[in-house]
């Protein structure tokens, strides 16, 4: 798939340096030619060796060393070469060089030097990753066009728990793929959402039962998922707070998981005065177990029956205090789904719900219907769930 794509991986020195070892195997076996950078501190963490014999290229640790001897001025001869350069971990300390500008080893000179599309993979303690400064340099980083795995939230290293977990491998080769093999601009490629700030929720959340068990629903989160895609390619700021999905997280954008609904109720919560829109489109169960079993229950009744009890409902409250914020919500109806979705937008005080059909769970396609509050109905035919989350975005910001 990525046969002729040259890539160039950067390392920097942190812990998940190790991590990034299965990125260039991966990258490796999809048939691009991967060139490993280090920095000095980067070799504390993981032996050039391992690079070089995953790579099969020399591994670039010194800007003056021998391993592009052959060319006359090496850092610019790769970096011309490049299609792509990954930084995998990238660290506070890198992040802020690359901010100001600096060139001061083989890596921020390749990376200076270069004019391909960039990934950055932050890793990072919680407090670095939060610290302003950071942050400060990672939107000057964005705003020059850098792209970001953003971290995840997780165990980390150093025993804290928090968000500054590098991206998984596995995602930051798919963010790579799709800068690789991204054909012509696109019609949707357009940066109209600059300085837009939107929180989007995908997938469906789970109410424990027990340790093992709980109840959830069908929801796979493509369609929240590519919203945020969506608005961030179109240059908005998001959030995303995930329940259950599969789906990658898209580049660019603030990944917060809530399995739960009332992790989800508390991260909305917490994000919902720093966006102008929200739109909530993961599925969030109605009813949660009564009681949560700490223990697994066993099945010793012929007949079990629980106990249930609503859950909060985030839309009603994000509806009873807007505060300029656009309220988009979802409504999947199995009858009268035009009605109904109505109903539901004036009950929760809405500004837009996109109403579709259950069949629509899961699958990569849907068939929608976006409904305001000025009663304006428009439908769309059955397309790819991407190509809807365009339309959705073009009916709140342009038309
Ligand atoms: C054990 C250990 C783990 C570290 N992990 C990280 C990390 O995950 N992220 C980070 O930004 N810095 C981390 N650091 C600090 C960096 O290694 C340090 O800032 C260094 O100057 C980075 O240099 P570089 O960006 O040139 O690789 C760690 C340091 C040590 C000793």
């Amino acid at each position: 798939m990525l046969k002729g794509k040259t890539v160039i991986v950067g390392v920097t020195g942190g812990i998940s340096a190790y991590k990034t070892a299965d990125i260039v195997s991966r990258l490796n076996k999809l048939g691009a030619n991967v060139w490993v950078v280090m920095t000095n501190a980067a070799k504390e963490f993981v032996s050039p060796l391992t690079f070089r014999t995953i790579s099969k290229n020399p591994v670039i640790t010194t800007l003056f060393g021998e391993e592009l001897a052959n060319s006359a001025v090496p850092h610019i001869s790769l970096s011309q070469k490049a299609d792509l350069i990954i930084v995998a971990p990238a660290t506070a300390n890198i992040i802020g060089k690359l901010a100001q500008g600096m060139a001061d080893d083989a890596l921020t000179t390749i990376i200076m030097s270069s004019v391909c599309p960039k990934i950055i993979a932050p890793a990072m303690n919680t407090k670095m990753w939060e610290n302003p400064i950071v942050e400060e340099n990672c939107s000057k980083l964005k705003t020059v066009g850098f792209n970001f795995c953003e971290p995840e939230v997780g165990l980390l290293a150093c025993g804290d728990e928090g968000s500054g977990r590098m991206s998984e491998p596995k995602t930051i080769v798919e963010r790579a793929v799709e800068f690789l093999t991204k054909k012509e601009k696109q019609k949707d490629d357009k940066k109209d959402l600059v300085g837009k700030k939107i929180l989007v929720t995908a997938g469906g959340t789970q109410e424990s039962i027990d340790p093992v068990r709980f109840i959830g629903n069908r929801s796979s989160g493509k369609m929240g998922y590519a919203i945020a895609k969506a608005a961030a390619d179109r240059g908005a700021q998001v959030v995303l707070i995930s329940a259950n999905s599969n789906q990658t997280a898209p580049l660019n954008t603030t990944l917060i998981y809530a399995d739960s609904s009332q992790a989800m109720y508390e991260e909305v919560m917490k994000h919902r005065h720093d966006n102008n829109v929200i739109i909530m489109a993961a599925a969030v169960a109605d009813y949660q177990p009564k009681i949560q079993f700490f223990q697994k229950l066993k099945k010793d009744e012929d007949e079990f029956s629980l106990d249930l009890k609503k859950t909060k409902d985030i839309l009603e409250e994000l509806g009873k205090s807007k505060n300029g914020t656009y309220l988009v919500g979802f409504a999947l109806e199995s009858d009268n789904l035009i009605e109904n979705a109505k109903e539901k937008l004036i009950k929760k005080n809405l500004d837009m719900i996109v109403a579709n059909e259950p069949s629509a769970f899961g699958d990569d396609y849907s068939e929608i219907s976006i409904v305001d509050k000025n009663d304006r109905i428009e439908h769309f035919c059955k397309a790819k769930k991407e190509d809807l989350a365009h339309r959705i975005l073009d009916r709140i910001f342009i038309s």
